[in-house]
């Protein structure tokens, strides 16, 4: 088992640590930057597709969340994402053109193969974004974009949801690009971008001991919140889910902007507070969330982009992290959350990759 890890004390901290290469295997051979577009080898038509569902449960839900920003941004194309156990009841609306998109890393999750089975008897399109090659959902699909993540043995997942962002990303650029609603120019400067994402996450890596005191600090809190904006919303309840799963400490997440409307009542001096504060169209008004936390006297610690050298002055602690184009940042930022929630576990003394009353992938309901 040890040399299954590859010499890492646990299979998600290798899993961590594997996620440069696992997204230089999913972009790889089908970024094409010539023709600013990706190949993608699907049969489906892009300019059938008039709205998209997206249907996931855990980890893939938060990953079809920031695929609705890449989505609704490149290809201007109307995104709703369902956790997978309520659209499969919710007697969902599928109108002509609906294509449903089933994000899973195993491939077997009941509720998400059951959310697709009912969005395909309404008439839905579908494709699935997976990692399980022969799993029972590729079985069930039109098309399938894989991930290529590898075997993901730790039941807290990280590089198979790096590797969901960076393949809805994959498929954001496709459709932008054939259904005429991004410009060729602009593709290719994404294109560049994605290209990056390997080193640049190999730089966030990197940040491990900082990331290390910040758990030594705070592993001892009894409560978490994580707060992002836009597509880094996602990226705060991705982080919290980490830290739940794996260390058993409360952890809540929320839009920053909808702090004021519940959750600032939380927050003392006792409070640790994650804030995703990368570069991007809301930064402005995620500076002004996080002097609200500090105005009552929370503890910040900030993601922020390489350079940021204004927001030391406003956060207890600053993890950052490469600068990439902001649709993108969520691939990036997500890694010091995964290394923040590992070494929390650790430090209680938890068994990270087999978190108690928690499966690998769900397959009753
Ligand atoms: C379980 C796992 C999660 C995972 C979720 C969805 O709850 O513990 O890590 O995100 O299932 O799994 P899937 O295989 O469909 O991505």
């Amino acid at each position: 088992e040890a040399a299954e890890k590859g010499g890492f004390p646990h299979y998600m901290l290798k899993e961590i640590y594997e996620q440069p290469w696992v997204l230089e295997n999913t972009l790889g051979g089908r970024l094409k930057e010539e023709e600013g577009s990706a190949e993608l080898g699907l049969s489906l038509d892009p300019l059938a597709v008039r709205r998209v569902h997206v249907l996931a449960c855990g980890t893939a839900f938060y990953a079809g969340w920031v695929g609705k920003y890449l989505l609704e941004t490149l290809a201007r194309v109307p995104v709703e994402v369902d956790v997978a156990s309520e659209y499969r009841y919710r007697d969902p609306v599928v109108e002509e053109g609906t294509l449903a998109i089933a994000i899973s890393q195993s491939g077997e999750t009941i509720d998400t193969l059951e959310a697709l089975r009912e969005a395909k008897r309404k008439g839905a399109r579908t494709l699935g974004v997976i990692n399980a090659k022969g799993s029972t959902l590729t079985r069930e699909v039109e098309d399938v974009l894989y991930i290529h993540a590898g075997p993901e043995i730790g039941v807290a997942s990280t590089k198979a949801y790096t590797a969901m962002l960076a393949a809805m990303a994959l498929l954001a650029l496709w459709l932008g690009r054939a259904r005429g609603t991004l410009a060729e120019e602009e593709a290719r400067r994404l294109i560049r971008e994605m290209r990056k994402l390997p080193r640049l996450v190999e730089e966030a890596l990197e940040k491990r001991p900082l990331v290390a005191h910040i758990a030594e600090k705070y592993h001892q809190a009894q409560d978490f919140l994580f707060l992002g904006r836009h597509v880094q919303a996602p990226t705060a309840y991705e982080g919290a889910l980490k830290l739940k799963e794996i260390s058993y400490i409360h952890a809540e997440a929320y839009p920053a902007g909808e702090m004021k409307h519940g959750p600032i009542a939380l927050i003392d001096e006792h409070l640790p507070v994650v804030v995703l504060a990368t570069e991007g169209p809301l930064y402005e008004k995620t500076l002004s969330n996080i002097q609200e936390v500090r105005a009552r006297k929370g503890k910040v610690i900030a993601v922020a982009t390489e350079g940021d050298e204004g927001i030391r002055g406003l956060a207890q602690d600053v993890i950052y992290v490469p600068k990439v184009h902001p649709l993108l940042a969520p691939i990036v930022s997500v890694v010091p959350l995964q290394l923040l929630a590992y070494e929390i576990a650790v430090l209680l003394g938890r068994d990270v990759d087999q978190p108690r009353n928690l499966a690998k992938s769900v397959t009753v309901e």
